[in-house]
């Protein structure tokens, strides 16, 4: 390994492209492509970020292979190739782009990669939905709209939470998993580590007339002292860098024989399959856990499995509810809603073992002892 600091100054295209500021950047040779080299890549993987010089141009498929092998010691974020006559094309998560710098110099490959700690961290997670707040948020009048609140309603429904029995939504992103337990009857709070979320779950709630207690916070950071009857946790297991601890945290907040709901990305589905192919997947992707796994992880501290759903039908349905809103003026959005809560309930009725046909899965488990 070949390992520096300071970039060679053919390489400046690509550092200008990566506006980091006063980072300082750790510099890596590797010898190709080759899975085994995620080791090498895996180590050279600090606080700073990484830029790793390859030879030649490999395919797709090569990089996703490298990039499954370096997890989760690093995260690969952005692909740089350079041509025979210096043309750079950046391959970045939201699309490919040619750069109008050029530079010199034989065909080769530059990775941009972070590391775990930083993809997953909390001031990347912080600012990546404060960034695009509003962007998970459901907007009323869509035609996926009926589709977004019915997702965060079923985990709400499962829970099957009594009226006025107090419930926390951790991780509440735009507050609807909370919002739809307190339209059923009970004492909602939520927190979120994006103050951006925070503001949007507030004004979600205050819409529609019901109380939301909402601060600001991390499941390994709880702005709330006292535990919960019922925990809520929809979509957020996948950007904790340590499940166990993450779990731990929320067992905390569960009060003894209390319910705890988990749900989150399904990475057995056939979708997510398909989307590995991609050299470039979203640190979240790759950090998902089969419901298997979180199942006994909460078995192993003594909860009892109640229910379990998978939901969501995946591909082609996602992608055809996309094209659908954008354009065909959401004509068929209500057949795929349709179809997406029959398929779900069929799953749930007959033992739920579907994997591989839905992008995602709920789990309902009790704590341990009897309520306070
Ligand atoms: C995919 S969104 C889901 C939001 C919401 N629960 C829902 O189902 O609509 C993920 C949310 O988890 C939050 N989040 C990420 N890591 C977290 C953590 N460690 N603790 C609490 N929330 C976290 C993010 O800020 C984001 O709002």
């Amino acid at each position: 390994m070949n390992r520096t600091s300071s970039p060679a100054s053919d390489l400046a295209p690509i550092v200008e492209d990566l506006e980091l500021g006063d980072e300082s950047l750790d510099m890596v040779e590797l010898r190709s492509a080759q899975p085994d080299q995620a080791a090498t890549l895996g180590a050279a993987c600090g606080e700073n970020p990484l830029l790793a010089v390859l030879p030649g141009l490999p395919d797709d498929k090569r990089l996703a292979a490298l990039r499954d092998a370096l997890w989760p010691q690093g995260h690969l974020l952005a692909i740089y190739r350079i041509d025979a006559n210096g043309h750079i094309t950046r391959l970045a998560l939201k699309g490919s782009e040619t750069l109008k710098a050029t530079t010199h110099g034989p065909e080769r490959t530059v990775l941009y990669v972070r590391s775990l700690q930083h993809a997953l961290g909390q001031t990347t997670t912080r600012a990546k939905f404060d960034a695009n707040a509003e962007g998970w948020n459901g907007v009323p009048g869509s035609p996926t709209y009926g589709h977004y609140r019915w997702m965060r309603k079923l985990l709400s429904d499962v829970s099957q939470a009594s009226h006025g029995e107090r419930v926390l939504d951790a991780g509440c992103g735009a507050g609807w998993v909370g919002i739809e337990a307190a339209l059923a009857g009970g004492m909602a709070s939520a927190f979120d580590p994006s103050p951006a979320m925070v503001e949007i779950a507030k004004r979600n709630a205050e819409t529609l007339g019901v109380d939301l207690d909402a601060r600001v916070g991390f499941v390994e950071d709880v702005p709330f002292n006292k535990p919960f009857q019922v925990v809520l946790n929809s979509g957020v297991i996948s950007f904790a860098p340590d499940a166990d601890v993450f779990i731990d945290r929320l067992d905390a907040l569960v009060e003894s024989g209390g319910t705890l709901v988990i749900g989150d990305l399904n990475p057995e589905s056939r979708g997510f399959a398909r989307r590995r192919v991609r050299p470039l997947l979203p640190a979240r992707e790759l950090n998902g856990l089969p419901r298997s796994v979180v199942e006994q992880k909460l078995t192993d501290r003594g909860y009892v499995i109640e229910s379990k759903w998978y939901y969501q039908i995946t591909f082609p349905l996602p992608e055809f509810m996309a094209l659908s809103e954008q354009r065909l003026g959401g004509i068929g959005c209500g057949l795929a809603l349709l179809k997406n809560k029959l398929a779900t309930r069929m799953d749930h009725a007959t033992g739920s073992h579907a994997a591989r046909w839905f992008d995602s899965w709920i789990i309902r488990a009790r704590k341990p002892g009897s309520p306070g």
